[in-house]
């Protein structure tokens, strides 16, 4: 595979396990190609062209050798293939440098954004307002709600170094993407299905069907596992929800009030800050994190799984917890 190869099958699979369903993410995309024809010329030019096909402003190819470009020149044929990829949650300076150290690393894969892709993570937020209206608050309120917390994210990574590490990639003349949600709409989507098959009635059941989940597992012995936030192991869950998953960062303080409006009893999340949890204490939420470096791993061994299928070599670093599900 190419580097514009992996990158496609990440939007793919991204798309295809959304939870706002695949339907709904054409829509969007038809709607971003309609804003972009109807846009002045002169507007057109400082527009983001990747998003007509990916929805995902957080995940983007970051920079592109020479050596591996030169794939589509008949002459070179098969030197643009990527054999081996160094993949981690937070790809930085030190991990390129990793990279370039270890001599055959073809592509540099980080999960946390970077570069443009870093610059502008506000843009996928608005899936978390769609996730929640079919959870049941109305979508109304869910956007007018995230609606200020998005700009919120947007000024707060304004002031980031957003190319340092890419510039590095460039000097090095290393393959350097990431992607953030897609791994991520697969690690919920993966989480969605189990909670249908196991049905957890409490949230201690939870807690144990998370642990049984390998990356969990690995996590608890990291001291990094699912961890209960508010509540109590012995409360009924009620409605679970998988809203703190996916959508680029966290989303607003103000929607648990919401959320417990629309009768949802059990929120499960990745991380969250000091401010949302006694929010969501406030309105009576129980509140499960499953742990950041695990949920993440989650997501990105499920896209993993579908590059090394490929036949890529793929190298773990930076927090990530590798379990492969391929049977060869
Ligand atoms: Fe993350």
């Amino acid at each position: 595979m190419t580097i514009q190869q992996i990158y496609k099958l990440a939007i793919e699979l991204g798309i295809k396990n959304d939870l706002r369903g695949t339907a709904r993410v054409k829509k969007y995309l038809e709607r971003s190609k309609k804003q972009f024809k109807e846009l002045p010329e002169k507007k057109k030019e400082e527009f983001d062209e990747e998003k007509l096909t990916n929805p995902y402003s957080d995940s983007r190819i970051l920079n592109e050798p020479t050596r591996l470009r030169q794939a589509c020149l008949p002459a070179k044929q098969g030197s643009g293939v990527v054999k081996k990829v160094l993949i981690g949650v937070d790809m930085e300076g030190p991990e390129l440098i990793l990279a370039d150290k270890m001599g055959d690393i073809d592509l540099v894969i980080a999960h946390h954004p970077e570069g443009h892709a870093l610059a502008d993570l506000h843009g996928v937020m608005d899936l978390q307002a769609q996730v929640l209206a079919d959870y049941g608050v109305p979508i109304n309120i869910a956007e007018s709600v995230l609606r200020p917390r998005i700009s919120e994210v947007n000024r707060g990574v304004s002031p980031i170094n957003h190319y340092r590490a890419v510039d590095m990639a460039r000097l090095l003349d290393m393959g350097f993407m990431c992607v953030h949600t897609p791994c991520d709409n697969m690690g919920a989507n993966f989480l969605v299905k189990l909670l249908k098959k196991k049905k957890p009635e409490t949230v201690e059941d939870i807690l144990e069907m998370l642990k049984e989940i390998p990356e969990f597992k690995e996590a608890v012995k990291r001291k990094a596992g699912p961890t209960l936030f508010t509540g109590s192991p012995e409360n009924m869950a009620g409605k679970i929800v998988v809203t703190e998953f996916t959508g680029g960062t966290a989303g607003s303080k103000d929607i648990y009030e919401k959320m417990a409006n629309a009768g949802i009893g059990t929120v499960i999340g990745m991380h969250m800050g000091e401010e949302h949890r006694k929010e969501a204490e406030k309105y009576h939420l129980n509140v499960v994190i499953a742990g950041h470096m695990a949920s993440d791993s989650l997501g990105i061994n499920l896209f993993l799984d579908e590059v090394e299928k490929r036949g890529i070599e793929i190298i773990p670093t930076s927090g990530l917890i590798r379990i492969s599900r391929c049977k060869f």
